[in-house]
């Protein structure tokens, strides 16, 4: 009897979720969204997940060209991350996000993010000596914690010399020792992790740094997945890393927070130590947990965006003989100028690698480490003839942006001369925008120019690269751009 009863309850269940499915998603695509509300137009698609599945895993190229060809080439409508979503894409978007965020947006984070950089969770209190400067608010979203790093975000003059032997250092140990032929992206991650590990932890055991990679690796993987937390997940792998990381992110604070009162107040440079030192001088406190955010954050941001853009200019620097010899004859010339005189790099070396820089950002504008940045309408307002009510998602899509036609002609071209010439280029403003634009424009890029730029730096004057694979495929799924095989290369040390 109760089987019977089981099973035709289970029949319901299936049934009415048929039903409701069905109907869901025939109410949503039936009535697209350019209703009397004057929405953008655009499809809800599937009930609950909507869209969410072909955004993140569909190139950007064929998700929001072929839709911006459909609805409307500036604005249009989807359903992602279980949120309407109304998609800006282009130079009027751009500008628009960028003079009206705080004003008209707010920031916003997809469930997964939040969820991984625990941005829900109110602030660890009480907090002692509170500082004017931080926000009181109880949640406090992770990258406004970031931003409290910004004095770091523009390495001094000093630290350009440091990055530079760093970066020669560690050339030196991995390349030039182990092997010819290296697998470039998950070499630069471990390069880029290892570097803002020393820079922001004053972490020297570098092997200690390269342990954490993997970790890195999922808990980046998770940022842009669907929050499905169970055994098998992305989700669920990303979350497990937070939390191991958080483990032993703990674990290096303690160890360094021992270390510096048994040092008769001994104070190092870097952003960890100077964190400790207000703590135990009382000076400015931040509760130990936040240190632990902070520095999870900022090690997420720094490490894979760099490491994008080297493995993407390594890429060309390979297949192109052209560019390869431009780059070097700049290159060649300032290792010149410091050779045997042992001048050290400073930020004047870095300002006149001005061919190398456009290369890196060509390399940007077809590869956008950052696909796009999502924010929610503070009040309804109007954009491109469409209403955008109030509390409606918006995905910025940089890279796509980064790619009409209009102002890059032949968009999958690649081609430096693009940003070439008195400031670097002649393209108008907000139709390049690979580090945002704004009041939340990127903190850190002065820190990636400086990283990217003295990695290729080492890199051209003691190696020349061979791509193995030159048609090797570009994964884009959950919005990271991947050489599927890790872009190996061969490595001919230079006389
Ligand atoms: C080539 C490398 C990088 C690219 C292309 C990039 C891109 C971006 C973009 C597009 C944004 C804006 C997001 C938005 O509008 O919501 C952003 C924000 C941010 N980035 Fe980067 N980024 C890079 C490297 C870095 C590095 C190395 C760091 C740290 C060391 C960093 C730290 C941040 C922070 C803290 C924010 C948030 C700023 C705020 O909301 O006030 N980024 N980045």
């Amino acid at each position: 009897m109760s089987i019977s009863m089981d099973l035709i309850f289970q029949s319901l269940s299936l049934l009415l979720f048929i039903l409701f499915a069905t109907s869901t998603y025939f109410l949503f695509n039936h009535k697209n969204y350019s209703n009397s509300k004057n929405l953008p137009p655009g499809s809800a698609g599937w009930p609950i997940i909507g869209e969410t599945i072909e955004f993140l895993y569909e190139t950007p190229e064929n998700f929001i060209n072929h839709r911006t060809k459909k609805y409307s080439s500036q604005v249009f409508m989807t359903n992602i991350f279980r949120r309407p979503t109304a998609i800006f894409s282009g130079p009027a978007g751009s500008k628009f996000i960028s003079s009206n965020d705080q004003k008209l947006l707010k920031v916003w984070y997809p469930p997964s993010q939040r969820s991984l950089f625990q941005m829900n969770r109110p602030n660890p209190t009480p907090t002692p000596t509170p500082s004017p400067s931080q926000p009181s608010p109880a949640t406090q979203p992770q990258p406004k914690t970031l931003t409290s790093a910004s004095g770091f975000l523009r390495p001094e003059a000093r630290y350009v010399a440091k990055f530079d032997s760093f970066t020669k250092s560690f050339l030196r140990s991995y390349l030039e020792a182990k092997q010819e032929v290296v697998e470039v992206y998950p070499f630069a991650k471990t390069f880029t992790l290892t570097l803002a590990c020393n820079y922001f932890m004053g972490l020297e055991d570098s092997e200690r740094a390269e342990n954490l990679v993997g970790k890195f690796d999922d808990l980046a993987m998770g940022i842009h997945s669907m929050d499905l937390n169970f055994p098998g997940t992305i989700f669920h792998r990303a979350s497990k890393a937070a939390a191991e990381l958080r483990k032993e992110l703990g674990i290096f604070i303690e160890e360094k927070r021992v270390k510096m009162s048994s040092n008769n107040g001994v104070v190092k440079e870097d952003l960890l130590s100077q964190l400790i030192a207000g703590n135990q001088s009382g000076r400015k406190f931040t509760p130990p947990e936040k240190i632990v955010e902070t520095m999870l954050g900022l090690l997420t941001a720094s490490y894979s965006s760099a490491a994008t853009v080297i493995t993407f200019m390594v890429k060309h620097i390979g297949e192109r003989p052209d560019i390869y010899q431009k780059i070097l004859s700049e290159q060649s010339e300032i290792w010149s100028t410091r050779e045997g005189s042992d001048e050290e790099i400073g930020w004047e070396h870095i300002y006149r690698m001005k061919y190398t820089w456009a290369v890196a950002c060509e390399t940007m504008r077809l590869v956008a480490p950052l696909q796009g940045a999502f924010r929610e309408a503070i009040t309804d307002f109007t954009f491109a003839g469409f209403t955008i009510p109030k509390g409606c998602k918006i995905y910025w899509a940089v890279n796509m942006t980064n790619k009409n036609p209009e102002y890059f002609p032949d968009p999958k071209r690649f081609d430096p001369s693009r940003f070439e010439g008195e400031h670097g280029g002649s393209h108008p403003p907000y139709s390049f925008i690979p580090f945002g634009g704004g009041p939340r424009m990127c903190t850190g890029r002065d820190y990636a120019r400086l990283v990217i730029l003295t990695f290729i730096h080492n890199l051209v004057n003691k190696f020349k690269c061979q791509v193995l694979y030159p048609s090797e495929k570009i994964l884009s799924s959950l919005m990271m751009p991947t050489p599927a095989q890790g872009l190996p290369v061969r490595l001919h040390p230079l006389p």
